[in-house]
């Protein structure tokens, strides 16, 4: 109970954190130039054949975070086609199975939907390293996932950030769920 009560200022603190600069990325949807995005040599002189972050992201469906692009709607309105696979006998799998998740906390319930999920990865990518494949079998939290782990391993790194609280806790508890709907913890 001590070490539970003892990380909840660190909890709040990264959160007020992560708010604040939510805040910030939504007053624009602009791109840093390749010369000047701290990672590209702007002195390389083949920079010029590279195609700019803004010329090609500005196309796409707009998002208020991370790289300002929805990425779903980009693959589900096809402005994107992704190669699925590289090798002819990789077996692609997409399976729509939701399940609910943070169930007894006190923000909305967290609907989890593999479809959105499978469309972009494989279930190696998530099973078993980290998450046992089995509802309510994954102990969640939050702060594991402000650490980068959990859902943090890829939301805020490669998916939409943290920072869009929404998008996860989108389900109100003061509802039914589905008949038959899973549950985590
Ligand atoms: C990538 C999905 C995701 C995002 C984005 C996300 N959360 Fe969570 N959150 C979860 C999951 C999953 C749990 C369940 C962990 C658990 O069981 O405690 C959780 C649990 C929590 C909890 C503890 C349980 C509760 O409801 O009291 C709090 C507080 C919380 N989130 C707040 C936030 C806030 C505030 C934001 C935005 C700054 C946010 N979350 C963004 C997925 C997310
Ligand atoms: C982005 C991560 C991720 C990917 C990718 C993923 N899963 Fe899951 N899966 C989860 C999470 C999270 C849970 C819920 C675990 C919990 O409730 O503790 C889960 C639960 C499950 C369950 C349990 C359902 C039940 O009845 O208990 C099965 C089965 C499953 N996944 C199969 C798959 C298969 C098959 C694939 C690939 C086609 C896949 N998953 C891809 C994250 C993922
Ligand atoms: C292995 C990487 C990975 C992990 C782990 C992961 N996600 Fe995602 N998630 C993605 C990607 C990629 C997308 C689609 C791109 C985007 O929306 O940014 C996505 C999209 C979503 C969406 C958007 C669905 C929609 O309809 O808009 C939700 C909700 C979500 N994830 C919740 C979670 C939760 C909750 C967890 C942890 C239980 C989790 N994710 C773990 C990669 C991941």
């Amino acid at each position: 109970m001590a070490s539970t009560l003892a990380g909840l200022p660190l909890l709040i603190l990264l959160l007020v954190s992560v708010i604040a600069s939510a805040q910030v990325s939504q007053a624009a949807r602009k791109w840093l130039p390749l010369a000047a995005d701290g990672i590209h040599d702007p002195k390389n002189p083949s920079l010029r054949l590279l195609q700019e972050p803004a010329e090609s992201l500005s196309r796409l469906p707009a998002d208020t975070a991370g790289n300002q692009v929805h990425w779903l709607q980009a693959l589900e309105g096809g402005a994107i086609n992704p190669r699925t696979n590289i090798l002819p006998g990789t077996q692609v799998m997409v399976i729509d199975l939701d399940i609910y998740l943070n169930m007894k906390g006190g923000t909305p319930i967290v609907r989890f939907p593999h479809r959105a999920h499978t469309l972009w990865l494989d279930c190696s990518n998530c099973h078993q390293h980290l998450f046992v494949s089995k509802a309510g079998a994954n102990k969640l939290s939050m702060n594991a996932m402000l650490n980068g782990e959990q859902c943090g391993v890829c939301h805020g790194a490669v998916a939409f950030p943290l920072t869009e609280c929404n998008r996860c806790h989108n389900t109100p508890r003061n509802k039914p769920l589905p008949a038959g709907a899973l549950r985590g913890l």
